[in-house]
């Protein structure tokens, strides 16, 4: 039905819809009911009490500081902290290619904001982050999907996509949200080789890169890129523009992320910044500088790896027991989230109401994919659920399986 408020939206409104995502996680607060949908982490890792001491000496030693504006590229201090982080990782860079955001969902937005004229092309995987889709459709691209498997992105296709002059190339190379998959380190020179031979740039989002709990680190794209240059010494000036986020290694509460990139983009998406927030919450940034100054962090993502790890194995595990023969599914070496394939003509939206008559949900594949298909898919998040509930959630869920597949 049409509201009085509708013909005075601005085209770009019209092109935004709520998510999938969002409306399925209402379903969530069901009492009882086991959910796979979110992609929440565990609340059992969140370091509340070192987060509470770091308040305390924030407000006590620097309190008028953090409750006051401060600049739009971000508290000095972290983003300093984000250069060292980055040369452990082997790239090169200094303070003026880093901008913090309010989470990297922030900066996806401030990319379109800078990137996409109304018809630009962008090159995506399919299937790929819904929240990037999301955050781009107000600004009117046109996605060029690009053929996915087992090893990510297939990047012997994009030729003749790369010929058609695209704005960049979105690529999220570990454990992707969301079937969990990772590209391999061959893919991952065959791109830079490519995006750098079309002049494309490229924009890597990884936010799950350093929770991986089987195999050998993968470099960045942007560190591999960095490599390609071969620009020993110079900073980073290269063709990656990269995301990262404290959302699943410290809290997703706390909003704060970073964006890495050439210092020239760097400078422009603090303009699209400042119209946007002014800066990302500047006690937020102090709290989270003072948790990770000492090294917290490498100790906790160990904790975080060791729990992840787990669950993931539970699922793998149960779903090997429990779901029917002609199901496939993922077996992601780290992240939050594995994807299921069903047999051809199933249809996993129609399967949800089922699933959530037996208490459990899970996110059908479909929203993923940005030009449509993917109906027989589905993500299912390990990182939330203990590990009791996951096995009982994978047996209610290859029951519904079942019955359906029988029918
Ligand atoms: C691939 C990807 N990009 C970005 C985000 C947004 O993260 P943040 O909490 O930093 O906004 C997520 C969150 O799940 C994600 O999976």
């Amino acid at each position: 039905m049409k509201t009085p408020w509708e013909h005075r939206y601005a085209q770009r409104t019209q092109r935004m819809s709520s998510s999938a995502i969002r409306e399925i996680l209402k379903l969530t607060q069901i009492p009882g009911l086991i959910s796979f949908a979110g992609g929440l982490p565990a609340p059992e890792v969140f370091p509340v009490n070192e987060i509470q001491a770091a308040c305390d000496v924030v407000l006590s030693e620097v309190g008028a500081q953090a409750l006051q504006y401060y600049p739009t590229e971000g508290y000095q201090p972290l983003r300093e902290m984000i250069v060292r982080h980055s040369a452990r990782y082997g790239l090169n860079i200094g303070v003026e290619n880093v901008l913090i955001t309010t989470g990297s969902q922030q900066a996806l937005d401030l990319l379109g904001k800078v990137f996409i004229n109304r018809g630009d092309r962008i090159l995506v995987e399919s299937p790929t982050y819904l929240g990037a889709l999301q955050a781009w459709n107000a600004y009117g691209p046109e996605y060029v999907a690009v053929p996915f498997d087992d090893n990510g992105m297939q990047v012997d296709t994009l030729e003749d996509a790369l010929r058609m002059g695209p704005k960049f190339i979105y690529v999220l190379p570990n454990f992707q949200n969301p079937t969990g998959v990772t590209l391999s380190l061959e893919r991952r020179k065959a791109l830079i080789e490519l995006a750098d031979r079309y002049g494309v740039p490229l924009v890597e989002d990884d936010p799950y890169g350093q929770l991986r709990y089987e195999g050998e680190h993968i470099p960045p794209v942007v560190v591999l890129d960095g490599q390609y240059r071969n620009s020993v010494g110079e900073t980073y000036h290269g063709n990656v523009i990269y995301l990262s986020t404290f959302s699943k290694t410290l809290a997703p509460g706390l909003r704060l992320a970073w964006v890495t990139a050439p210092a020239e983009v760097i400078r422009k998406l603090v303009q699209a910044k400042q119209g946007a927030d002014l800066h990302t919450s500047t006690f937020n940034q102090m709290i989270a500088f003072e948790v990770a100054k000492g090294g917290f962090l490498n100790e906790h993502i160990k904790t975080i790896r060791e729990i992840y790890g787990e669950r993931r194995q539970v699922m793998l595990d149960a779903m090997e027991s429990y779901f029917p023969p002609g199901v496939k599914w993922t077996h992601p070496l780290g992240g939050m989230f594995l994807w299921v394939t069903l047999p051809n003509g199933m249809d996993a939206t129609e399967l949800l109401p089922k699933a959530v008559e037996k208490m459990v949900a899970f996110v059908p594949g479909g929203p993923f994919h940005a030009n449509g298909g993917g109906d027989n898919t589905m993500r299912l998040n390990f990182s939330n659920a203990q590990p009791e509930q996951i096995r009982e959630g994978i047996y209610r869920l290859g029951q519904v399986l079942n019955d359906v597949l029988a029918q």
